[in-house]
């Protein structure tokens, strides 16, 4: 397919040559179109040399095949700008079309990704978030900015997303047959090259975060969950292809290409789950939903002590169980600190879900707020797949592992899977 790369002037420029490289990889017929400033960072030859096309000079030069930004913009199938600065983003969203590549980008009624790359107090600035916002409203797909190192030694949030991650952005938006090797993103040595595809068609809705409850306009009840596990499953499920609704009460920056419903209380996130998950083949609860609130929140600022009266939250899943529809996945998630297999496998059974995912929040770098995780997943059947300490994202890819082979109607989960006892609570199955 081809694709347009845009590069505007900030020092991510060089990271936007691996963007470049890992399209051609995968087939892919790749324009760079830099601006001036892009051009003072890396230049024009070292895309040229990369890219299956030659790096056009600007507006005003000839160009092959006629007019340079309409024959691009009409041409692409994609557009991709990596990294997009606060001055592009400006010039975008107020329609300029003053230098090739804000001219090609009105010129085309392909797809648009754009990666911002900047220092944390533009990126926080409200002129930047304004003009985001009204390029979300206009379907353009933003991949946010990490948090990490900046130009000029400074660390913050700002910094353009890793090549891989706008790689996969990039191959998300352009649908399933855009990646013929399989592309990966190289998640971490270990990981199975790609399930790519083998959710395509199917709507997997997820939830993520520690839902907050009012105790008055300024306080509230809540827990330790960061959402990092059920937003990489998010994740993971859109880059396998499916259609995805994340319904978060986390402050993470939403996924690429992930239909995002931000909440705050158990009882929003009821309203969106019910809703999104009425057509869904796929529900993942991976929320810690608060299991009581107060049961009515002041309206007004508390002053002393308040002696609060708690009542049980709504359980989301137990609704969702009560009306899934035939064939429906449902996943809940447990975090336990003892007898955590145990524990889960009575939980299961009395929550009525598919498959349930329990983490062992005291164990080392495993539960909230880490990067990585160690789950093991029990099945309705009986099975137990354990998942080895690794990053939340392999964590989520195992996961949905199970959950594909339960959609082709295995019910166990992967065909590695073996099982070889019996565990305590006398159901068949321990796993790896
Ligand atoms: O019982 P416990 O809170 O440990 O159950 C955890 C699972 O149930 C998670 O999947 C969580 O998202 C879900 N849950 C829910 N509604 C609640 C509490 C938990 O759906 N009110």
């Amino acid at each position: 397919m081809r694709i347009v790369l845009g590069v505007s002037g900030g020092i991510a420029a060089y990271k936007a040559v691996e963007v470049c490289r890992l399209l051609v990889d995968e087939g892919h017929r790749v324009t760079p179109v830099l601006t001036d400033a892009a051009r003072r960072f890396v230049g024009a030859a070292t895309f040229s040399a990369l890219a299956s096309d030659p790096v056009p000079e600007g507006l005003w030069e000839p160009f092959e095949g006629g007019i340079a930004h309409t024959r691009l913009g009409q041409a692409a199938d994609l557009v991709v700008v990596a990294p997009a600065t606060a001055d592009l983003l400006a010039r975008y969203a107020a329609g300029m079309a003053d230098d090739l590549l804000t001219a090609t980008l009105l010129a085309t009624g392909a797809p648009v990704v754009v990666c911002p790359a900047m220092h944390t107090e533009m990126w926080e600035h409200p002129a930047v978030t304004e003009n985001l916002a009204t390029l979300r409203r206009r379907g353009v797909q933003v991949v946010p900015p990490e948090s990490g190192r900046l130009a000029g030694g400074d660390e913050g949030t700002g910094r353009m997303a890793e090549p891989e991650t706008i790689v996969r952005a990039v191959l998300a938006a352009l649908g399933p047959d855009a990646s013929p090797t399989g592309f990966s993103g190289a998640v971490a040595p270990g990981v199975p090259a790609l399930r790519r595809g083998d959710l395509a068609g199917r709507h997997v809705v997820v939830s993520a975060g520690g839902t907050r409850e009012a105790i008055d306009p300024v306080r509230v009840i809540t827990n330790r969950s960061s959402g990092k596990q059920g937003h990489a499953i998010a994740e993971a499920a859109r880059e396998r292809g499916a259609r995805v609704t994340l319904v978060t009460a986390s402050a993470l920056p939403a996924p690429a290409s992930v239909d995002t419903v931000r909440v705050e209380s158990a009882a929003e996130m009821e309203a969106a789950i019910d809703a999104a998950a009425r057509g869904a083949d796929v529900v993942v609860m991976a929320a810690a939903v608060a299991d009581f609130r107060p049961k009515v929140a002041a309206a007004h600022k508390v002053h002393g002590v308040p002696e609060l009266v708690l009542e049980p939250t709504p359980d989301i899943l137990a609704g969702l169980v009560a009306r899934r529809r035939p064939g429906q996945v449902l996943v809940g998630f447990a975090a336990e600190t003892q007898d955590v297999v145990g524990r889960a496998r009575r939980k299961l059974e009395r929550k009525g879900v598919d498959l349930l995912v329990v983490n062992d929040v005291s164990a080392p770098g495993a539960g909230f707020d880490h990067d990585t995780n160690e789950v093991t997943i029990l099945c309705s059947e009986g099975r137990t797949t354990r998942v080895p300490l690794g990053s939340k994202r392999q964590v989520a890819d195992a996961v949905l592992d199970v959950v594909v082979a339960r959609l082709h109607g295995s019910a166990g989960g992967p065909a590695d899977e073996r099982p070889t006892a019996e565990h305590e609570t006398g159901h068949t199955g321990e796993s790896r």
